[in-house]
């Protein structure tokens, strides 16, 4: 854990302060109690400062409070509970871990029972909590880190706070020695602190686009800067359709225009296509310099920035032009993905589904029982557990000598899809239509039961990704283009289909008209 501010937030009756305790004994740091501290300074109850000198002048010295504890460090901070409804208070505490606890009206009435004091809750107790839940919803929905809190004991939601806030760190091992990937919240601000294991040269290139730049550019740059780094923010332009042998020629002029050496290190920050695109460049410049993984999209953290793959496509296919260059270093910072747009997000837990099929029905079934699909959270235990499953497959084979194939699930359909698309279509998308149509072809070769072919259907529906194929492209043209796939052995295609949700196979004879039966009840 750094040594950053956290700052508990919500509404009243979520348990701030006690969580608050509870937090400040498990990590050995200070409390403090906004409200507590005000009261003591005014010398007076709460509900007197309201009274005899108004919420105004309440709220001034809420603010003050506010810079005051915001300069220092190490402390677990209980704000009132209007604190945080004010934007400008909230940008006071943007370097904090801010942490914003829920309860549902009948819990905070529970615990609010006999506390007749608070000042704003006069009158009808569960009229007024409604109104100011009401009333503050938008501004609580501005923070981006919530913990439910019903139910639960103090202690249980301290160390729910601290899972979230502490990043994990998971190490794969490679022919080429072992390297970590960091797994946590606001790591950015301390890339620099994450290279110096590297001995890497002052001198580096951020490869990033328009579209991350502008979210995480400057944080990135400027972590790196106070590690003593040097670093050029080298941009490509947004898009799949940018995944190619020009881009990586621009990159390669603009390392040599920022005269980078042998020991200057790449850094990828953004989405699988960024990854892809830098790491092809790094794997190939100088015959290779340290390539180090920022991904800030779903897929790009439970995927593509693990496992050392990278590529550009060609126009007669996906990824057809790669190496393997392992990262020396994953940064995934799990908060970048506040600002991911929804449709990215299902594009990411398309692969997260995959990751349970393949390898963890455990994990399958924590999806299937998230009742809040709709909400595009995913919490950071699921995170690891989906990112483990590949982890494991690429320690087994690294390079793809045989079961790191069953990491394509879906893709030998989904690629198809990709290159007739003219890579117009999110390679998310393309792997759940994918899953789908390998789904029913396994459940008609009897590979597996129906059911599982209809849960893992229903799976990829849940989280609103597409299971129909877009009738533009018949099942001639889908099977000419899986020819030109990378998985095609000794001129025959090979799918990998499940048996069962967690444990899948390589398929190496299908008949053609099989192929083609399950792509026509796809549309
Ligand atoms: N190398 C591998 O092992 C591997 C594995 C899976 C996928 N891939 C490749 O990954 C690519 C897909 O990656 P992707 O889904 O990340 O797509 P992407 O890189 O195109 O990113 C999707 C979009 O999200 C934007 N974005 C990125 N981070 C953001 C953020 N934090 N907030 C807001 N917007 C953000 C990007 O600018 C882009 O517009 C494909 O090319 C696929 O072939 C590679
Ligand atoms: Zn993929």
């Amino acid at each position: 854990m750094d040594h950053r501010n956290i700052v508990l937030t919500g509404f009243m009756g979520t348990g701030k302060t006690s969580v608050g305790r509870a937090l400040a004994r498990l990590l050995d740091r200070v409390f403090v109690d906004m409200d507590t501290w005000l009261e003591e300074r005014e010398g007076m109850r709460l509900a007197e400062i309201f009274a005899q000198k108004g919420e105004s002048y309440f709220r001034e010295h809420e603010s003050a409070l506010c810079c005051e504890l915001a300069a220092g460090e190490n402390l677990v901070i209980a704000t009132g509970g209007g604190a945080l409804v004010s934007a400008e208070n909230r940008k006071t505490f943007a370097n904090a871990h801010v942490v914003c606890l829920d309860a549902s009206v009948d819990e905070i009435l529970r615990r609010l029972d006999g506390d007749d004091e608070r000042p704003l809750l006069q009158g009808d107790k569960r009229t007024r909590v409604e109104a100011l839940l009401q009333a503050r919803g938008a501004a609580y929905a501005q923070i981006a880190l919530h913990i439910p809190t019903d139910r639960q004991m103090p202690e249980q939601i301290a160390h729910a706070i601290v899972t979230h806030l502490a990043p994990r760190e998971i190490r794969v091992q490679t022919p080429n020695g072992a390297y970590p990937i960091h797994l946590g919240r606001d790591l950015l601000d301390q890339l620099g602190d994450y290279c110096k294991p590297f001995a890497l040269a002052q001198s580096c290139a951020l490869v990033t686009n328009p579209t991350v730049r502008a979210l995480y550019g400057d944080r990135a740059a400027e972590a790196l800067e106070r590690a003593g780094f040097e670093p050029t923010i080298v941009e490509i332009p947004d898009g799949e359709q940018y995944k190619n042998l020009d881009t990586v020629r621009g990159l390669y002029d603009q390392f040599i225009a920022a005269k980078l050496e042998r020991r200057s290190a790449i850094f990828a920050l953004g989405g699988g296509v960024i990854g892809d695109t830098a790491g092809f460049a790094a794997a190939t410049f100088l015959r290779g310099v340290p390539f180090l993984q920022i991904p800030t999209t779903l897929l790009a953290i439970v995927d593509s920035s693990i496992g050392g793959k990278v590529a550009v496509d060609h126009p007669a296919g996906k990824n057809l032009i790669g190496a393997f260059k392992f990262p020396a270093c994953v940064i995934a910072d799990s908060s970048t993905l506040d600002t991911l747009p929804v449709e990215e997000f299902r594009a990411g837990m398309a692969e997260v589904i995959k990751h349970g099929v393949i390898g963890d029905s455990a994990l399958f079934d924590e999806l299937r029982k998230v009742g809040n699909a709709r909400e595009l959270k995913v919490g950071a235990e699921t995170l690891e557990r989906a990112l483990r499953v590949k982890v494991g497959i690429v320690e087994q084979d690294p390079f793809e000598e045989n079961i790191r194939a069953h990491l394509n699930l879906g893709h030998t359909f989904g690629q198809a899809l990709e290159t007739l698309a003219h890579f117009q279509m999110r390679h998310g998308y393309a792997v759940a239509l994918g899953m789908a149509c390998a789904a029913r072809l396994a459940a008609n070769l009897n590979w597996c039961h129906p059911q599982t072919r209809d849960e893992i259907i229903a799976l990829l529906e849940k989280y609103e990704l597409p299971t129909h194929l877009p009738r533009e492209f018949s099942p001639a043209q889908m099977i000419a283009a899986m020819g030109a796939d990378k998985k095609v052995k000794n001129k025959r295609v090979r799918f990998i289909l499940p048996y069962e949700i967690g444990r899948v196979g390589v398929a190496e004879n299908v008949a053609e008209d099989e192929v083609g039966r399950a792509i026509q009840e796809s549309y």
